[in-house]
């Protein structure tokens, strides 16, 4: 049994880890432990110090050393309620204006299986992988009540959580924060993990020690967001790649999220996550209830490499679904660095007809083909093909692509519309804007209001004719820009502030829609490259654009910070041309390839601009990317160095059997007079024996991970490298 209830104490036990938390006598839920398996209770570690300034339940009479204020909690009113000033994971206004929420243990629920939530992303398994635990905490005056639902899946080391708030009163209660984590840490000495950036830069790992008081990292900007990602860890002091405790959380949510960490005056941790309160409220009528977006959890006493290979699984094979969601990806070739809008019916096939002859095996047509668009000024929202640019329009070409042996794919833009378009002349009133006031404009495009039905519908009538009337096998999903101006027509004053929210689910909706009508398309996600990463919209496109910086040295950074928790195979990555659009480096083909091909594999340039050799090079790398593509996509990924600290980025995908290793990398800067790099591998078998491909030599496991293997002898900058190894014995 995975989850277990014994003296009161709720045990949720996966492979290597184990969850408690229980009711205390006052009712109280208390969290208890998240960590190894100690087989014991944990509450032996529970204290009740006499602190200042930490009021006292009025059940608790006269015991002044029992506060809400210092006790780990297992969901938290916080704010002041009950006498909890640490951060809230809840809170409301009641009916009577009041913002109290006492919750005490009701009641609890196990269930086979694991729960689904209506409308929003979640984690799916078989019935039999995975059980469920619902609490049920209640607030008796407001007759508020809280479902924390908890599912266990046992083999793959990963709770995941979620909340349902319901109204069991009469009155209407407004909701101003329902966060789908709370977790309390009473000892450690910690530090976290964010992954911070900006367009073209995105998911830098910064690691920093906690401080005092409360650190964050959200968004409000109506999507997770270029400069924040809704994923988290917290270390303790010393933790590496392969050795100490770490806990990862990933927000399945693509919306505005919010992460805190508190560190109270008892040195101990607050962690929550969930919506950004900032851009949301929701009102519950009696009987209604609100359901928060989920959060997937594990932990490890190994270090980050194992917590990492724990997300990379579940992403992969629980929360990515369709015909490509283990299968090969085609490897493309997309027009958008090469052509920008200025293209042509004849230079797009010119491109795919290079592309076919080196082994790629798909054309995507980027932005540009519909309506009124030479520039980004214009024309999103006409999705008509522009005959000027495609006389054949879309049947024809994509007709031409298939016949060259290559799948069609193509982008769409649903979410954006210009002011400048045909559809915006004939629906002002569906975009985001606040009445009598001007919008703001971004890249010069509005937004447009995906909680109104009437826009989800005729955006799913739009794109499912033009898969439907056309041989697409493969979409871009992009949306360029952040959403501010929050209004809709669509609800009362009192009920603005549940629109960014209600943006998300018709967002989900559309894309739920769309994608059990077309399994066999493949949808990968994008926002500007990586403005919308996020395990919500990897639950409708198995693979997501990670930046428009295409450059291959910035790249080593931005996919060392996606790694930590998402999948190589949700990795979109490209080899565009030099000097590269975006910094003007000049980096080898070798360095352009070794690094996109830590990712879902493409190019992005006019193939036909190549000498005969660089062709040459494209086609034995296309070969590579196919013989390496299941280990690529399936080994366990290892990040070898640490770009930031050790002048290269070197990575490598081990086979589950630890029998094959592919070890990639780049040095970045060249020294003269200097020893070669050396990095030590991890993971393998210590008694194995492992041959080198490329010079022949062979090592043991414990040579490999102890003394680590030499790279081969690099020149010039951003060099790259490759070594294959195989098991002998
Ligand atoms: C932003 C994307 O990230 C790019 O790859 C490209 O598709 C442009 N939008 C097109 O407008």
């Amino acid at each position: 049994m995975a989850i277990s209830v014994e003296n009161g104490v709720f045990h949720l036990e996966t492979a290597n880890t184990l969850y408690q938390m229980k009711a205390d006598r006052f009712g109280v839920f208390i969290h208890l432990w998240y960590g190894a398996k100690t087989g014991h209770t944990m509450d032996y570690l529970l204290d009740y110090p006499d602190v200042g300034f930490s009021g006292n339940i009025y059940e608790a009479e006269n015991q002044r050393t029992y506060s809400l204020n210092t006790l780990p909690l297992e969901y938290a009113a916080g704010g002041g309620c009950d006498g909890d000033f640490r951060i809230p994971a809840v809170s409301a206004t009641n009916a009577d204006g009041s913002s109290v929420l006492a919750l005490r243990f009701q009641e609890y629920r196990v269930k086979k299986g694991k729960y689904k939530i209506d409308g929003l992303p979640a984690v799916y398994t078989d019935e039999a992988e995975a059980e469920t635990l619902e609490i049920i905490l209640r607030d008796d005056i407001s007759n508020v009540e809280v479902c924390l639902l908890y599912g266990v899946l046992p083999q793959a080391d990963i709770i995941t959580r979620s909340v349902s708030v319901t109204n069991k009163g009469n009155e209407k209660v407004v909701l101003e924060r329902v966060h789908s984590l709370c977790m309390d840490i009473p000892y450690g000495d910690w530090e976290w993990v964010h992954f911070h950036g900006k367009h073209t830069m995105e998911r830098q790992m910064e690691r920093t020690a906690l401080v005092h008081g409360i650190q964050e990292s959200s968004s409000t900007r109506g999507a997770s967001s270029h400069q924040q990602n809704p994923t988290v860890l917290l270390c303790e002091k010393g933790c590496t790649e392969t050795s100490g405790f770490c806990i990862g959380a990933a927000l399945m949510y693509s919306g505005g999220f919010q992460t805190q960490i508190e560190l109270d005056q008892l040195d101990q941790v607050r962690l929550v996550m969930g919506i950004n309160p900032d851009t949301f409220a929701w009102m519950l009528e009696p009987g209604e209830s609100f359901y928060a977006p989920e959060v997937v959890l594990s932990c490890s006493e190994h270090g980050l490499a194992e917590l990492s290979h724990r997300f990379h699984r579940i992403l992969r094979e629980n929360v990515c679904r369709g015909k490509y969601k283990l299968s090969e990806r085609p490897v493309l070739i997309n027009n958008w660095e090469a052509t920008y809008f200025a293209f042509d019916e004849k230079k797009i096939e010119k491109i795919a007809k290079q592309a076919s002859q080196l082994g790629i095996d798909m054309m995507v047509l980027d932005d540009g083909w519909f309506g009124k668009r030479d520039s980004d000024m214009s024309g999103l929202g006409d999705w008509a093909v522009n005959r000027t640019k495609l006389s054949g329009g879309l049947g024809g070409l994509s007709e031409k692509i298939n016949q060259m042996g290559m799948k069609f794919g193509i982008w769409f833009e649903p979410e954006g519309i210009s002011e400048d378009s045909e559809l915006y002349r004939k629906h002002p009133e569906w975009v985001i804007r606040i009445p009598r006031r001007n919008p703001v404009r971004s890249r010069y495009q509005l937004v447009l209001d995906l909680s109104n039905d009437a826009v989800i519908e005729y955006l799913y009538y739009t794109f499912s004719k033009i898969l439907r009337e056309y041989h697409i096998e493969y979409v871009k999903w992009d949306m360029n820009r952040s959403i501010c101006d929050w209004y809709t027509a669509e609800l009362p004053p009192s009920r603005q502030k549940e629109m960014p929210h209600r943006y998300i689910l018709g967002l989900y909706a559309l894309l739920e829609r769309l994608t059990n009508e077309f399994p066999n398309v493949l949808f990968e996600g994008c926002s500007g490259g990586g403005g919308r990463f996020d395990a919500g919209m990897l639950y409708y496109c198995p693979q997501i654009w990670c930046s428009d910086n295409t450059d291959a040295h910035e790249r080593t950074f931005i996919q060392y910070g996606t790694s930590f928790f998402y999948p190589t195979s949700t990795v979109g990555s490209h080899v565009s041309a030099v000097p590269n659009h975006q910094t003007g480096r000049i980096t080898s083909l070798k360095t352009r390839a070794a690094v996109a091909m830590a990712g879902s594999f493409g190019y992005e340039l006019d193939l036909n601009q190549l000498s005969d050799k660089e062709k040459e090079e494209v086609s034995k790398q296309v070969a590579a990317y196919k013989r390496y593509q299941k280990l690529i996509y399936n080994g366990l990924y290892y990040r070898l160095s640490n770009p930031y600290k050790d002048n290269m980025a070197v990575w490598a995908f081990m086979s589950e059997n630890r029998n094959e290793i592919l070890i990639q990398g780049v040095v970045f800067r060249a020294r003269s007079n200097s020893l070669r790099k050396r990095v030590r591998l991890m993971g393998l078998d210590l008694e194995g024996l492992y041959q080198s491909e490329q010079d022949g030599c062979t090592y043991t496991g414990q040579a490999l991970m102890s003394g680590g293997i030499l790279l081969p002898r690099i020149e010039g900058d951003d060099a790259a490298f490759e070594i294959h190894l195989e098991r002998m014995l």
